[in-house]
């Protein structure tokens, strides 16, 4: 049995909008310390349950606790006081175009704190060196860089605050497959360097099944399996394989054919 404490539960959730179920029974626990990762095609639902765990949307049932609390029963105050423990970093980035890169990195403390800006500039630049950045970027806008610096400076940003938990929306969509791995071993790097706990969204399979503790799939709303990456891998689920069905076919050791 796991001792370890649970960051995330979600019990038996719905989410209906205009009359539509787009999240039916939905329920999974996230530990303290893991890489929990949601894999689904387009439209399954993964980025409306972040939306829902973050308090940006509210459930039509269910059960949404996080850090224990229930996240749509909370006030304003005490839900901007949970929302500084959780780090999201938005499916499209979602930097903002006219702020320089270190303004979006020390946002939050711009919008809510008095401090001065060279201790912002500091703090952005610790940030950003976290995310294997360095001073030459501070300076320049979201529009100078490229989309896997424009993604490390988002993650930048989510972890400005020291979150526990960080939510990663796609974080290698849109990038080639070595900006992809880079980004994979900084999300693992992160984990462990600020012992924080990730709820990664992705349909990136290699990302999914080398960083993850454990995976969930989930088909038009509803999970279809939960566990180890080398588990799930196995399942017979036609849906499933159609995920993986190309992964395990590279994994597969390849017998070498001398010509
Ligand atoms: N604001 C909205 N109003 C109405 N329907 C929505 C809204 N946002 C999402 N949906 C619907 O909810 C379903 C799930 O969407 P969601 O964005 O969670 O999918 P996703 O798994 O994140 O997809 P993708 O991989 O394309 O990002 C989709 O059918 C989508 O059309
Ligand atoms: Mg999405």
């Amino acid at each position: 049995m796991s001792t370890r404490s649970v960051v995330i539960e979600v019990k038996n959730l719905y989410k209906e909008i205009n009359g539509r179920v787009i999240l039916k029974n939905v329920s999974f626990e996230v530990y303290e310390g893991e890489i929990f990762t949601i894999i689904g095609g387009s439209g399954s639902g993964k980025t409306s349950i972040t939306k829902i765990i973050v308090g940006l949307w509210k459930p039509t049932r269910g059960l949404v606790r996080v850090f224990g609390k229930e996240v749509d029963k909370l006030t304003r105050d005490e839900l901007d006081e949970l929302r500084k423990k959780i780090g999201y970093v938005f499916q499209e980035g979602a930097l903002f175009d006219s702020y320089k890169v270190w303004e979006n990195v020390v946002f939050y403390y711009l919008e809510h704190t008095n401090m001065p800006v060279e201790k912002l500039r500091k703090l952005a630049l610790e940030k950003l060196k976290m995310v294997n950045l360095d001073e030459k970027v501070m300076d320049l806008y979201p529009s100078d860089l490229s989309g896997g610096m424009r993604k490390r400076v988002a993650i930048a940003r989510a972890i400005a605050t020291e979150p526990k938990l960080v939510i990663y929306d796609e974080p290698t969509s849109g990038l080639d497959p070595i900006t992809s791995r880079v980004i994979d071993r900084l999300i693992l790097t992160l984990r462990d360097r600020t012992r924080s706990t990730a709820l990664v969204v992705t349909h990136d399979m290699i990302s999914a099944f080398t960083i993850s503790d454990r995976v969930m799939v989930i088909k038009q709303g509803e999970i279809i399996a939960i566990g180890p990456p080398h588990e799930v891998m196995e399942n017979p689920h036609p849906y499933i394989q159609a995920f993986v069905g190309d992964l395990k076919e590279c994994l597969k050791p390849k017998a070498y054919a001398p010509s």
